[in-house]
């Protein structure tokens, strides 16, 4: 059996983000990547440049493995991570990394994102895939943005998501009043 070990050729990718919250375009994205490479990582960056965010990293780190727990993917996990992505994929022993496509818009960036870091490590292959057509509009800075004027979120993010948003305590805008 060990003999045959080294000959078995497994694929670790990671799929990294800010995950501000985890939506169910993450999940379901998550879900398709994870039945096709043998290991996912979830990955959040630590340091996201991306202003003050809702969730602190802990608070995100257990909502994704609740969720990953939940819908009982054997196959994948989740942590954190900072500094260049690339240098994290070499550390994990990664040979992809897993970024969701839902538009052309998203296109422009994510192709700079994946040509950078192909010159920084050309052994480092992305992956896109494309989320379920239902959630193609769904992005965490949506969710955060509709929560907070009072919209209806519930079938876009997993319902733990959803327990954490309320107990922000953020202010639902009723009639145009506060
Ligand atoms: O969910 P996001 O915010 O679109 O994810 C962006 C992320 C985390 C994948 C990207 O910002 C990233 O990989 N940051 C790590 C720093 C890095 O490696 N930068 C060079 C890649 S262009």
């Amino acid at each position: 059996m060990a003999r045959y070990a080294a000959l078995v050729h497994t694929v670790k990718a990671i799929y990294p983000g800010t995950f501000d919250p985890l939506t169910n375009g993450h999940l379901d994205l998550i879900a398709r990547g994870a039945k096709i490479v043998d290991e996912l990582v979830v990955a959040i960056l630590r340091n996201a440049d991306k202003g003050v965010p809702l969730f602190t990293v802990p608070e995100r780190l257990e909502m994704i493995a609740e969720a990953i727990a939940g819908a009982g993917f054997k196959n994948v996990t989740v942590t954190t991570f900072d500094g260049l992505l690339v240098e994290f994929a070499r550390a994990q022993g990664a040979k992809a990394v897993l970024r969701g496509i839902r538009a052309i818009s998203d296109y422009e960036y994510e192709f700079q994102m994946a040509m950078m870091n192909r010159k920084l490590d050309p052994e480092l292959e992305t992956l896109f895939m494309m989320p379920a057509e239902k959630y193609t509009y769904v992005s965490s800075r949506l969710i955060k943005g509709v929560f907070k004027l009072g919209g209806d979120v519930s079938a876009l993010v997993p319902p733990l998501v959803m327990e954490r948003l309320k107990a922000k305590g953020y202010r639902r805008v009723v009639s145009g009043q506060w």
